[in-house]
This record gives structure tokens, C-alpha cells and sequence, in this order.
């Protein structure tokens, strides 16, 4: 069975009373059902986990190959525009990464603007809010579905 990881840096865990005029309503617990019901729909196993530590998340993305994961869907948060570490990491292992982001980070302050993880990414979705991260399960699973590696064939 085909795994996703989906990593959620720092803050994250306030998801739905965060400042909810950028970030949403939707709380984690809930985006990490909507993605795990998704993923199931396709036989693809999907876990989720958030840290607001910048060397847990490391250990996750340097551990996803042995723990199995195929894919790993990474919203680094406000390590996205600082974390030489995080965006090491990413180059270091063979899993490849999508970015995403709730909000449109391109549209906020000028700090948001850059993202030190783009380059060693598949590529970044931002500004979707909660579809952010659902779009990124959809590219993750049509890709599966291409390699032969989701239960279900669309
Ligand atoms: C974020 C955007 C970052 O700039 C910010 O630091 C976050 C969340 C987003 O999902 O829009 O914590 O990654």
C-alpha cells in the first residue's frame, strides 16, 4: 500500500482559531481527516503529524524512506522562509516533497515572499486555504495512479 506523510510545521496546531481571516476556520484534526478520507478512497495510507520543532520535522522528512512514504506533503510554515535545515533535508532524502501553504504567501509581507524549500520541491501550492493541501493530495494521488501504485485504478 502506497503512504503519504503529511508534515505541518509550527502554529499549525492552532489551525481554526489562528487568525482565521487568513488561515481558515478548519481546524488540523479536521484537514488530517479530510486527507486521510481521501487517500483511502485510493487504498493510499496517509498520516499526518505537526511539530513546532524544526528538528522533529528534519527526523521526519530524513526517516519518511525507511518508515515507507512515497510522498511527503510539507506546509514548513514560517520554516519555509528560514529553514536551511528543513530545506537540506528535503535535498538529502529520495522522497519527493510538494509545498503548501493555506494562505497565498506571495500577496503577504515581503518575508513571506521567499521560500528557501521551493527549489528542492516538486512544486508549491499556496492560497487555497484548506484545498491547498487537498489539491496536493490530488497531484500526489494521479501520480500513484500513473506509477501503478494506488488499490484503485481511475
Ligand atoms: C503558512 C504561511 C507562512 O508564512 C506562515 O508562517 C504560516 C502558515 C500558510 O500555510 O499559509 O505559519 O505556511
Amino acid at each position: 500500500m502506497s503512504k503519504v506523510l503529511v508534515l505541518h510545521g509550527p502554529n499549525l496546531n492552532l489551525l481554526g482559531t489562528r487568525e482565521p481571516e487568513i488561515y481558515g476556520s478548519t481546524t488540523l484534526a479536521d484537514i488530517a481527516a479530510m486527507l486521510k478520507e481521501r487517500a483511502a478512497q485510493e487504498a493510499v495510507e496517509l498520516d499526518s503529524i505537526q511539530s513546532n520543532y524544526e528538528g522533529k520535522l528534519v527526523d521526519e522528512i530524513q526517516q519518511a524512506k525507511a518508515n515507507g512514504y512515497d510522498y511527503i506533503i510539507l506546509n514548513a510554515a514560517a520554516f519555509t522562509h528560514y529553514s536551511i535545515a528543513i530545506r537540506d533535508a528535503i535535498a538529502a532524502v529520495d522522497v519527493p516533497v510538494i509545498e503548501v501553504h493555506l494562505s497565498n504567501i506571495h500577496t503577504r509581507e515581503e518575508f513571506r515572499h521567499h521560500s528557501v524549500i521551493s527549489a528542492v520541491v516538486l512544486g508549491q501550492i499556496a492560497g487555497f486555504g484548506v484545498d491547498s493541501y487537498m489539491a496536493a493530495l490530488e497531484v500526489v494521488l494521479r501520480r500513484l495512479r500513473a506509477a501503478g501504485k494506488t488499490g484503485k485504478s481511475l
